[in-house]
């Protein structure tokens, strides 16, 4: 069995899409949420899905390996990042080696790195007059949004799209794929 932890901060649709995706499923489950914000949307979407959460607070986070032990108790095997913006420890890192992947809105390298995030991504494509934009999955290292690509799907943008229709399709292609390459990956 396949046990993830989500690891996400903000409305948590992504975490919802993954969530729906592997219920039932019978070899690939959805067994915590991690939160940095104790009001976070996807919290809620945990609870109404009897996922337990945790809410980690940045100095337990990286200073101690309270969260490794709590999935070493849960018998984590993988953690998939969906919105959540803090860099991820080292020793998180070593521990879970090639099995942390992330979702970024955009087709990196471009677009990536600390402070690209959300809107600021889209406002960024739209001011660079880019004619495609898309979003990336990736394996996460000790550097923002620079680990190994796995995935990406693209999408083309016209001049009179805003930043907002394009952020609007870009988690279209989120939420299409995500779930997909998290089940894909687990297969292997
Ligand atoms: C996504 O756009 C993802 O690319 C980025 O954070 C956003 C999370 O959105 N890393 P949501 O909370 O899943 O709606």
């Amino acid at each position: 069995m396949h046990k993830i932890a989500i690891f996400a901060s903000g409305t948590g649709s992504n975490a919802a899409k993954i969530i729906e995706h592997f219920k039932d499923h019978p070899a690939i489950q959805v067994a915590v949420i991690v939160s940095n914000k104790n009001k976070a949307p996807v919290l809620q979407v945990a609870s109404s899905n009897n996922i337990p959460s945790i809410v980690i607070d940045k100095e337990r986070f990286y200073t101690t390996s309270t969260l490794i032990e709590s999935f070493e108790k849960l018998e984590i095997t993988f953690i998939v990042l969906a919105g959540f913006l803090w860099l991820i420890p080292q020793r998180l890192i070593e521990a879970y080696r090639n099995k942390i992947i992330n979702v970024h809105p955009s087709l990196l390298p471009k677009f990536g790195g600390k402070g690209m995030y959300g809107m600021n991504v889209h406002r960024a494509v739209k001011a660079a007059g880019e004619t495609k934009t898309g979003m990336t999955i990736h394996y996460v290292n000790e550097h923002y949004d620079e680990g190994k690509i796995i995935f990406q799907a693209q999408t083309l943008i016209d001049q009179a799209q805003s930043p907002e229709e394009i952020a609007r399709k870009v988690q279209e292609l989120e939420h299409e794929h995500f779930p997909v390459v998290i089940e894909r990956l687990l297969k292997e």
